[in-house]
């Protein structure tokens, strides 16, 4: 579920229940949130303003483009 890179971490599901509490655990602990999930459960609406989030299936080929901008 979790990729670490200096300080940003990608939480896949990060808007459903498990994920929102995980989401809200690492932006209290300092790190930068990136949460990919397609609301198929999930809200959007659980994640704090400033986590940024891409509305992406993780099966999908999209999630390629989403690492590739992560890695800069
Ligand atoms: N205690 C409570 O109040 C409460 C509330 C809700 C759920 N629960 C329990 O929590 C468990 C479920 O929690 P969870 O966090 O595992 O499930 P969840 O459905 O809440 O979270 C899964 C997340 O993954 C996302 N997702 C699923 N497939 C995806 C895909 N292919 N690509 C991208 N995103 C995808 C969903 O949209 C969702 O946001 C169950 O056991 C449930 O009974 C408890």
């Amino acid at each position: 579920m979790l990729d670490v890179n200096i300080g940003e971490v990608t939480c896949t599901g990060g808007a459903g229940f498990i994920g929102s509490h995980v989401v809200d655990l690492f932006v209290q602990l300092g790190y930068e949130p990136l949460v990919v999930d397609n609301l198929q459960s999930g809200n959007r609406e659980v994640l704090p303003p400033q986590v940024r989030y891409y509305h992406v299936d993780i099966t999908s080929p999209q999630i390629k483009a989403v690492i590739e901008k992560k890695r800069g």
